[in-house]
């Protein structure tokens, strides 16, 4: 959500700037700016993808060593040329950018409209601009000093980058509540929102915490803590490669994405899982799986695709381990007062480990004493810092703002964190062998999914104008039917909806008519016999079926209009095969319908504003 680049060395900021946002454009695409510093403050902004802004440019480019960039979600204001960042204070000396909430911004900008501060965006950014400069004036304080006192005036959270039109050798950072890190280069820093634009550069970097102030010259640089004291930072080596944020041929980040999960989901398994005792390895979770075992409940929170995982996680822990787990969204958890006692814990599940709303949830769960662990992707993240333990899933960067390799690699890894919970318990060591032993096989068995993909794209071609899809599926393929609704209506812009397919009588059936595709998860499991009969039910009333089931069942061809085979598996691990079509149609159906998969309307990749 908003992506802030920050450059300072002796290369022309510009480029780097833009190449920077480009990498960063799955964060927000409503309009992008930047604010260069050489001798004065020159800052273009433009409505729009980044691709505006970089066609400005290169009709007249800004020379200069040292600059901020934002690519903008529109949060307050619309998603124009003026409330575009950076925002300028009143004298043209210094731009900031931000990412986040000015949650008291509207009290701030009355008392300094009160004060004679003129506005002329509706951002919450410009108050803080206003706030700097108030400061500044009031004080006569250091610019560095100035954002910090104006900083302890806000609330909400901040991710913000500075540029003074007066000082060409400076550059300032702060952060609470949305991520910021520093690249180290050779008397070159990079500043960005996340890796994506830094890798190419440099694999050295600093991560900030809450409540820090970073001021960075080419000499180098130093960061301050809330109460102004310097800090000591670790510089970390990131683990990802330049060519793992690229598309490598693919049309799209999401199809890229898709066709990696044979590979994401190994590396979730590598060095994990060994088909002897201790079968499950969880490095980072290995001192805290006794206390797992003895919680009387766990706590899954997590938003969007990592709830529809958690929800997989919840047969899996249930029905595996035996111990009671609820889901929760992360969204709702802290607002609604949840009851949160003495043997529970809590396990956040995210991609990014920086969605506000995991967040926030996480903080309550902390709040009350609750142990709090961490299942998501990003290295270094808010959550991987602050869990008190977790695993991370190894996929490799997400770009695609529609989840997909993240899901597979997080069902993965919550069925391992399941068959280790069951170890000793519920589980003997022929049951653990069997299941690691079928782990191993998924990666192949997706790769089998994915070779079917022709098959897919053709159903996408027969159905993609249809305005209506349900999607049905029972035990642990229900939240795959969420995910195949979600995927849907968040790529191609179609209405579609996910039920238990058992519930499908008690409404939805009345939405069922000859033009509403219906797709059925039909894997020959515990609930073959009922689901079967379900689709009985919609054939009889002219739906269209398109059913996903096992390679070997020749049950539906008369029944449906389309089957979709997938090997074999055991019945909890289906998860990890039956998405990966459901991925695939919709991918198949927003390229058909013309649609921007990587930049979706209104979403952003990673949503740190509550
Ligand atoms: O980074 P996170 O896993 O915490 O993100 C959670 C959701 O915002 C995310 O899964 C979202 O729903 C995706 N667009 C789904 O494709």
């Amino acid at each position: 959500m908003c992506g802030i680049v920050g450059y300072i060395g002796e290369r022309q900021a510009s480029d780097i700037l833009i190449k920077g946002l480009s990498r960063l454009e799955y964060r927000g695409y409503d309009s992008a700016g930047i604010a260069i510093a050489n001798g004065k403050l020159e800052v273009r902004k433009k409505k729009g993808k980044i691709v505006h802004l970089s066609n400005d440019l290169e009709r007249a480019g800004i020379s200069g060593k040292i600059g901020i960039g934002h690519t903008r979600w529109a949060t307050h204001g619309a998603p124009n040329d003026v409330n575009a960042h950076p925002h300028v204070s009143s004298d043209g000396t210094f731009a900031l950018v931000h990412n986040g909430i000015i949650e008291n911004y509207t009290a701030l900008r009355e008392s300094l409209s009160s004060r004679g501060y003129n506005f002329t965006s509706q951002t919450d950014t410009e108050v803080l601009v206003r706030l700097i400069e108030d400061v500044q004036k009031n004080t006569g304080l250091s610019l560095g000093k100035a954002v910090r006192q104006a900083l302890s005036q806000v609330e909400g959270a901040y991710g913000i980058a500075l540029v003074s039109g007066e000082d060409s050798d400076m550059l300032i950072a702060a952060r609470k509540g949305s991520p910021l890190l520093l690249g180290i280069g050779e008397g070159e820093y990079f500043l960005g929102s996340d890796a994506a634009p830094i890798i190419e550069y440099t694999k050295k970097v600093v991560y900030l915490n809450d409540g820090e102030l970073i001021i960075v010259r080419r000499s180098g640089f130093k960061v301050f803590s809330v109460e102004d004291e310097a800090l000591d930072k670790t510089v970390h080596e990131l683990e990802w490669d330049l060519e793992q944020i690229e598309k490598g041929g693919y049309e799209h980040f999401m199809l890229k994405e898709i066709m990696e999960q044979p590979s994401a989901v190994e590396n979730s398994m590598r060095g994990r899982m060994l088909d002897h005792d201790p079968f499950v390895q969880l490095g980072g979770m290995m001192d805290s799986i006794e206390d797992l075992k003895n919680a009387s409940r766990i706590i899954l929170c997590a938003c969007g695709t990592s709830w529809h995982a958690a929800l997989v996680g919840e047969y899996l822990i249930e029905s595996l381990a035996r111990i009671p787990v609820e889901v929760e969204y992360a969204s709702e958890f802290r607002y609604r007062n949840p009851i949160l006692r003495e043997g529970d814990a809590v396990i956040v599940i995210s991609q990014s480990g920086e969605t506000a709303d995991t967040l926030a949830a996480m903080e309550e769960a902390q709040k009350n004493n609750v142990p709090v662990y961490g299942i998501c992707n990003t290295v270094g993240s808010t959550i991987a810092r602050e869990t008190k333990a977790g695993v991370y899933l190894h996929a490799g960067p997400e770009i695609g703002v529609a989840s997909t390799k993240a899901f597979t690699a997080q069902v993965s890894v919550l069925t391992q964190l399941a068959l280790k919970l069951s170890q000793g318990r519920t589980l003997g060591d022929d049951e653990l062998k069997e299941y690691v032993t079928e782990m191993k096989a998924i990666p192949a068995k997706i790769q089998q999914v994915l070779d079917s993909a022709d098959y897919v794209k053709e159903i996408s071609q027969i159905y993609g104008h249809a305005s209506n899809f349900l999607y049905l599926g029972r035990g642990p393929n229900f939240p795959v039917a969420l995910e195949g609704a979600l995927k849907l209506k968040e790529i191609s812009y179609i209405h579609a909806e996910g039920y238990p397919a058992a519930e499908m009588k008690h409404g939805p059936i009345a939405l069922i008519d000859e033009s509403m595709p219906v797709v059925f998860l039909a894997m020959q499991d515990s609930s073959y016999q009922k689901v079967l009969s379900n689709i009985e039910e919609v054939a009889a009333r002219d739906g269209i079926v398109i059913a996903v089931t096992d390679a070997n069942n020749g049950d539906l061809d008369a029944l449906c209009e389309h089957v979709i085979r997938i090997p074999k598996t055991i019945e909890l691990l289906s998860p990890l095969l039956s998405v990966v079509p459901l991925q695939l149609l919709s991918y198949y159906i927003a390229v058909m319908r013309g649609c921007e998969v990587d930049q979706p309307r209104n979403l952003a990749k990673s949503v740190t504003v509550e």
